[in-house]
């Protein structure tokens, strides 16, 4: 069945891989994004983009969607950090104000991306989706209120909760801050990669998996409600820019970490769902290292987040009167 999807963020580095593939599939779509990095999503006549706020949704009315994808948010440690309060309001009260909408609206399903940070630490060989949640920054702890906030109306939404690895690869809107995509341009731009620490794991989804991930949700029944891993290959940093350097010849320079984060993540119930990933990471350095030689893609500003949104002041000036008595 085509469904009318109303999705949040959708101009991001996730949303412009999650909307093309959702199109293919003759799926409608209305995009609702700040647009901070940009537009790249393709024209098409079944998708529609709107500029706006998910803090500011007074105007707006989700009559007629069947499912909304919600991934808007600051979205990573070091840009919550740097705006907590806009990070609060984007990533948990609007997320509230959103879930009431979609159900005055009566839109049926509702996906949200989380992330697989929400579990911080972790040595457990198998974290899956019961482990104890322990959110460590700001960033992660604004996704696991949100968890919560969401599955408070689980009765009233069918209600899908991704928890993400570290996506990798090309997008239209391409994300340099991500550890595969970021060694993989070092290496290429400086034929040299520096790793702090190293040894910490990280769990990898490659973007396109990812797409059709969400596609999976969106075709999938009730029944599939709940919360789920993605991530398909746990790696210590070092060994991703071991298979970097190999693929690009660079150097390896290691250097000390202050960033204690190191998880794995086990996403068995996702594969016993019949959820079949495709790619892994070496497929996404394979891809970045091509279209790099090719000039597809080049070093930009806007696909560092944090210093993108620092020089452009996102976030911060966008203060939403609605949420005033939070301030
Ligand atoms: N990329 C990853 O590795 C990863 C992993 C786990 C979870 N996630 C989550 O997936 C989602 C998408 O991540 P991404 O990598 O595409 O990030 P991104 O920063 O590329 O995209 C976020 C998009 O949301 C928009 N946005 C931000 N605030 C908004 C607001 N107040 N109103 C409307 N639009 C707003 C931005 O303009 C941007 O287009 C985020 O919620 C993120 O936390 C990402």
């Amino acid at each position: 069945m085509k469904k009318n999807i109303f999705i949040t963020g959708g101009c991001g580095y996730k949303g412009s891989k999650i909307v093309p593939t959702l199109l293919k599939s003759g799926h409608r779509i209305t995009v609702f994004d700040t647009t901070w990095f940009g537009n790249y999503l393709p024209s098409n006549a079944n998708l529609s983009v709107k500029s706006g706020d998910v803090r500011n949704l007074k105007n707006l009315s989700l009559e007629g969607y069947d499912t909304v994808i919600h991934l808007a948010s600051i979205a990573n440690d070091p840009c919550g950090d740097l705006n907590p309060t806009p990070t609060w309001e984007i990533s948990v009260l609007a997320t509230q104000q959103l879930a009431e909408l979609a159900i005055s609206g009566g839109v049926k399903d509702f996906i949200y991306a989380s992330s697989g940070s929400v579990y911080g630490l972790s040595d457990s060989e198998k974290v899956t989706e019961k482990e104890k949640l322990v959110p460590l920054s700001i960033y992660n702890k604004t996704k696991m209120c949100a968890e919560r906030i969401l599955l408070s109306y689980s009765k009233a939404l069918n209600l899908k909760i991704v928890r993400p690895a570290t996506v990798c690869g090309l997008s239209p809107r391409m994300r340099l801050d991500v550890a595969v995509n970021m060694l993989t341009v070092q290496a290429l731009q400086n034929k040299k990669i520096t790793v702090l620490g190293g040894e910490q794991i990280r769990p990898n989804i490659h973007i396109d998996d990812l797409a059709a991930l969400y596609k999976f949700f969106v075709e999938a029944e009730e029944s599939k409600n709940g919360i789920y891993n993605a991530g398909f290959e746990n790696l210590k940093i070092i060994e991703i820019a071991e298979m970097i350097a190999g693929k690009t010849g660079a150097d390896i320079q290691i250097k000390e970490s202050n960033d204690p984060r190191s998880y794995r993540l086990c996403s068995d119930k996702i594969l016993e769902m019949g959820f079949k990933p495709q790619k892994t990471v070496m497929d996404a350095i394979s891809e970045i290292s091509e279209a790099w030689k090719k000039g597809i893609i080049t070093n930009k500003p806007e696909w560092h987040t944090v210093s993108w949104m620092q020089k452009n002041n996102f976030g911060p000036e966008k203060f939403s009167p609605q949420f005033a008595l939070s301030a």
